[in-house]
């Protein structure tokens, strides 16, 4: 394809089914405003469109999970079916990846009608490949031939666009037919259009395809997409998790639904996951061996980032690296931190532990945090249900400490008016863990965490 996609298209007027034109100013305008922050994305597969549907095109698009891929390629096939192109789409299942030709069945299911009018070896090779006539197995040459003369028949007649989602869940055949048809669609009417999650891996040689990275919104479009969808919220809560979302359109909106339900001052330190948000997140992580989720476990709970403090609290460094490799968290060997892969990885790997496992974790990270009060009552916290004796009474001691320790961040805090309003509200004990959550989202953690270790032990001590 060449880089004139990229280009904003000059023209008033475009093609509409059977060649002729009409405005499309209206539709595609109104295709601009339904999608946030999707500007510069809409603009390439618009022109991606116009050359797909006078000389071909193909794009391949990736993006992380819920970046709004499948939506995108939602309002291309509207446009393209309004503007009178044959869209034939599918999207891969996980479970039928292993059936070969599954995709291809169903993309062609509109033409399978036609099979019959290809040359005969042709006809014979995809009708065998789709299973419509028994027969030898065709050799995939054959089978993706037959294809691309199905389609450039069809193309005669009518622009084609071929849009495959979820991509990385096609099976191998399919995905190598949509891959040899992708490169072959100069001088045709036709667009291939396929999208599949970055880290699960493309399913075709992308070699002489266009590619096109959909990355995570920005900051300010995040904002948009929220004060749309949830207006209402109140700042800290959206505050909160646009953080945790960090640009993932899924997780706004769903965080937005379930943030909704908890009262201000109780935001825990790892969100809550909707149950689709957990099954996109937790889904990554179900994969590990137990060892590489066992060191993540910890360094979820925990929350820091320095690699020497989650060895200190029992996180296994092959295991970590053994994470790496699956891109689930990124060591930066230059500051000596991990990151992992989204926010809301982190919470998954929390949401998807059962409660008794998560409760001896911290228990665990707690034996190890002899020298750290704060962060040792803070887990010790979680350990327990009911009410016990021995940490009670080791979280009143704790809380002396806690409260030591915040006279001196009071201190440094005086310097900063708006941080000392909350340290102080800290202090007086009513709003400990909207102050501690407030100063969390100001970017001083360490701080947060001995005020919420403050107001935990306050939180009891009222009991
Ligand atoms: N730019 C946007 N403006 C408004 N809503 C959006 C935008 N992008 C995505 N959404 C919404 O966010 C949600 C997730 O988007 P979508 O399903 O397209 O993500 P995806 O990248 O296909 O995810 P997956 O990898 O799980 O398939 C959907 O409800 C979608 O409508
Ligand atoms: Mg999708």
């Amino acid at each position: 394809m060449t880089g004139n996609i990229f280009e904003l298209p000059n023209r008033s007027s475009e093609r509409s089914k059977g060649g002729g034109f009409v405005s499309l100013s209206h539709s595609r305008s109104q295709w601009r405003a339904a999608l946030v922050g999707r500007e510069a994305e809409t603009t390439m597969l618009s022109n991606f469109l116009d050359e797909a549907f006078s000389v071909g095109a193909s794009i391949l698009m990736s993006g992380p999970a819920g970046v709004g891929k499948t939506r995108l390629l939602e309002e291309v096939t509207r446009l393209a079916a309004e503007e009178g192109a044959l869209v034939l789409s599918v999207a891969g299942v996980d479970f039928e990846g292993k059936i070969s030709y599954s995709s291809l069945h169903h993309l062609l299911l509109p033409l399978l009608k036609d099979v019959d009018s290809l040359p005969p070896a042709l006809a014979q090779a995809l009708g065998v490949a789709l299973s419509l006539f028994d027969g030898e197995p065709p050799r995939p040459l054959m089978v993706a031939n037959a294809v691309f003369s199905l389609l450039s028949r069809a193309a005669a007649s009518q622009p084609i666009l071929l849009m495959v989602d979820d991509f990385h869940w096609t099976d191998r055949a399919s995905a190598s037919v949509v891959g040899f048809i992708a490169r072959r669609v100069h001088g045709s009417r036709i667009g291939v259009l396929a999208a599949y999650r970055t880290d699960a891996g493309a399913a075709f040689e992308r070699a002489g395809v266009e590619t096109m990275s959909l990355h995570p919104l920005t900051r300010d479009a995040s904002e948009a997409l929220v004060a749309e969808s949830h207006p209402t919220l109140p700042t800290r809560l959206r505050r909160r998790l646009i953080d945790d979302a960090d640009g993932i359109p899924l997780a706004l909106l769903e965080l937005a639904d379930s943030v909704n339900d908890i009262p201000i001052g109780d935001l825990p330190a790892v969100l809550p996951l909707t149950e689709r948000l957990e099954s996109v997140f937790a889904e990554r992580v179900e994969k590990l061996s137990s060892a590489i989720r066992d060191s993540l476990l910890l360094a979820a709970l925990d929350g820091r980032r320095e690699i020497r403090a989650l060895q200190e609290i029992g996180v296994d460094m092959a295991a970590l690296a053994d994470a790496e490799a699956t891109g689930v968290v990124a060591l930066d060997t230059a500051t000596m931190t991990i990151r992992f892969a989204h926010p809301l990885v982190r919470s998954a790997i929390v949401a998807s532990t059962p409660p008794e496992v998560r409760r001896r974790a911290h228990r665990a990270i707690a034996e190890r945090l002899i020298d750290d009060p704060d962060r040792r009552g803070w887990h010790l916290a979680e350990t327990t249900l009911t009410p016990d004796e021995a940490i009670a009474s080791e979280l009143e001691l704790l809380g002396r400490a806690a409260r030591r320790a915040l006279r001196q961040v009071e201190a440094r805090a005086r310097k900063a008016q708006r941080l000392g309003v909350f340290v102080v509200r800290a202090v007086f004990g009513e709003d400990g863990h909207v102050a501690a959550d407030e100063i969390h989202s100001a970017g001083h953690v360490d701080v947060a965490v001995r005020i919420r270790s403050c107001a935990l032990c306050r939180d009891r001590s009222v009991r």
